[in-house]
């Protein structure tokens, strides 16, 4: 994959400040999840980082002369890490409007609006005409879809021999009934915090789904979450430099301490959030049977 040419000091997020305005206690409630995680300023979600953004992209064949579709892009970090890295052109597309207004900005500051776009729309009823993108990827995202729909959405929108790749959670399959109880759980807190559905599927079966759409050649690699220091190097790097990733991270859980502080609401889903994450990635009777796919597949004719 080529690099992007442009200098270190213009691929930072230091250049232009953000505009953001500050929400009161009563209008961050009445925020979306997901728009009030982006106005919190939260980076990503997906499990990998940047790191296995990369990843995918590469499985994905994409280059500099590619088009792609990130959707559910939230607020455009992969994305703007995408086309600064890579230098493809990348479309990002949500449904939580706060979160669009942040990739813009995130793309403006990191000097690659001509190579990120945004804007804000379904996955069910994408804005694009057929077989306009050379990948459609999804990180986080198709957990929380009707699979089928939104493949088949995915492959009209791709020219032929292009690619899907989805970053997504699974969970093993013929697990012990105790775990697979917890796991469903888990799912149902992020269904009430998010008010979107939310299944794992088995690695198997995200096999199944992929191909039931029509894609062809399709491929799923099992990864397991893990902590580099190299990812943090990536986000330090994105966010224009150690410092200002120190600062970032001190703003974030200022924020988060101050709405937690001030509203029982906001404080709840943390809560459940942090339930959660627990029973998925770190306690060890449950998490050992969960991880994320890295998988692809292809539009053929
Ligand atoms: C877990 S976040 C992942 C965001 C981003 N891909 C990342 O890795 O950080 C899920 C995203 O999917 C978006 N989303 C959920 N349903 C959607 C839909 N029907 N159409 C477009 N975006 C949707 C949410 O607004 C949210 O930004």
């Amino acid at each position: 994959m080529s690099e992007n040419p442009k200098s270190s000091e213009e691929q930072t997020e230091k250049k232009v400040p953000s505009t953001k305005k500050r929400f009161s206690v009563k209008e961050a409630e009445a925020l979306g999840y997901y728009d009030f995680m982006s106005y919190l300023g939260v980076l990503y979600y997906h499990i990998g980082g940047l790191t296995s953004s990369k990843k995918l992209a590469e499985l994905c064949q994409i280059d500099s002369t590619k088009k792609i579709l990130m959707v559910g892009c939230g607020t455009g970090f992969s994305a703007c890490y995408l086309a600064r890295k890579i230098g493809c052109e990348v479309v990002g597309i949500d449904i939580a409007e706060l979160s669009i207004e942040e990739a813009k900005e995130r793309a403006k500051r990191q000097g690659v609006s001509d190579k990120a776009k945004f804007r804000v729309g379904d996955t069910y009823a994408l804005p694009f005409k057929a077989g306009t993108f050379d990948a459609v990827i999804t990180e986080f995202v198709s957990q929380f879809l009707d699979r089928e729909r939104a493949f088949k959405e995915f492959s009209r929108v791709l020219k032929p021999g292009a690619y899907v790749g989805i970053n997504e959670m699974y969970r093993e399959k013929g697990i012990p009934a105790k775990a697979a109880e917890e796991i469903a759980q888990a799912e149902k807190k992020f269904i009430e915090i998010t008010g979107l559905p939310f299944s794992l599927s088995s690695p198997e079966e995200w096999k199944e789904e992929l191909e039931r759409s029509g894609l062809k050649d399709v491929k799923v690699r099992m990864c397991k979450p893990s902590q580099h220091l190299q990812e943090i190097k990536n986000m330090a790097e994105a966010m224009g430099g150690t410092w200002i990733f120190v600062k970032y991270l001190i703003d974030l859980i200022l924020k988060m301490v101050k709405y937690s502080l001030l509203s029982r609401k906001i404080r709840y889903r943390f809560k459940r959030l942090g339930e959660g994450k627990k029973i998925l990635l770190r306690k060890k009777s449950t998490s050992k049977y969960v991880g994320y796919v890295l998988a692809t597949g292809r539009k053929y004719l």
